[in-house]
């Protein structure tokens, strides 16, 4: 989701407003997707990068966060949308973890579409925590260093009760994956639109999905 911020600036307005129209794209998107029958869905919200902004923008956008699951944590339950986190989201304000695992804990049951939300996710860190927790196992003895496979790294990441990731989009013409995804992104389709995110709609979302519907898939056969 980017391009909040070249959003506002076209429009003359604080950066903030940009964020809280890229709320409302989110809010739409989350609706739109689950009707048109999408399964699961990850939006990268925070970056772990995303610590290197301005204070008063990491606020804006912990104080949007707050909001947005209080505000439609009841429509998640109405429409069957599991929620869940991707990224080490235990280091935020202690109010936004206790929400966030309220939310998870309260739609846990769900099973028309997960909504995975990336907070303070970075693939790369990911990665390091998987390798980790194996390192753990071979250190306990649980797993012999050449039985390691590619199922134990992929159930290892955050994803790993994730179906496959089947199509990446990134709004505001950036050509880049910047940190997100990139293991599971081995054989996603990619997506890129011009289109900055808050004015990401329910068309656009329709032409991404049909230009997925073009690609011809091989997963490297012929
Ligand atoms: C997306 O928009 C913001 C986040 C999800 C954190 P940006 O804030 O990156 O907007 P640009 O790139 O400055 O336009
Ligand atoms: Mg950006």
């Amino acid at each position: 989701m980017d391009g909040n911020g070249r959003w506002a600036k076209r429009k003359h307005l604080p950066r903030a407003l940009g964020h809280k129209k890229g709320v409302e794209t989110v809010r739409n998107i989350v609706r739109v997707a689950g009707k048109m029958g999408v399964e699961a869905m990850t939006l990268y919200a925070f970056s772990s990068e995303n610590w290197n902004r301005p204070e008063e923008e990491i606020s804006d956008l912990m104080g949007l966060l707050r909001q947005y699951i209080q505000s439609d944590i009841d429509e998640f339950v109405e429409n069957g949308v599991r929620l869940k986190v991707i990224g080490n989201y235990r280091v935020l304000d202690a109010d936004i973890v206790a929400m966030i695992d309220n939310a998870i804990e309260k739609t846990s049951g769900n099973s028309k579409m997960t909504l995975a939300v990336a907070l303070n996710y970075g693939s790369q860190d990911e990665m390091l925590r998987a390798v980790q927790h194996i390192a753990q196992g071979v250190k306990s003895g649980e797993i012999q260093p050449e039985a390691i496979n590619l199922g134990h790294i992929a159930g290892a990441l955050d994803t790993a009760d994730m179906p496959p990731l089947d199509l990446l989009i990134r709004t505001s013409g950036e050509l880049r994956l910047s940190n997100f995804l990139l293991w599971q992104a081995a054989y996603a389709e990619l997506y890129f639109t011009e289109t900055l995110w808050p004015d990401f709609d329910q068309v656009e979302l329709e032409r991404a999905l049909e230009s997925f519907g073009h690609r011809e898939r091989r997963f490297g056969g012929r």
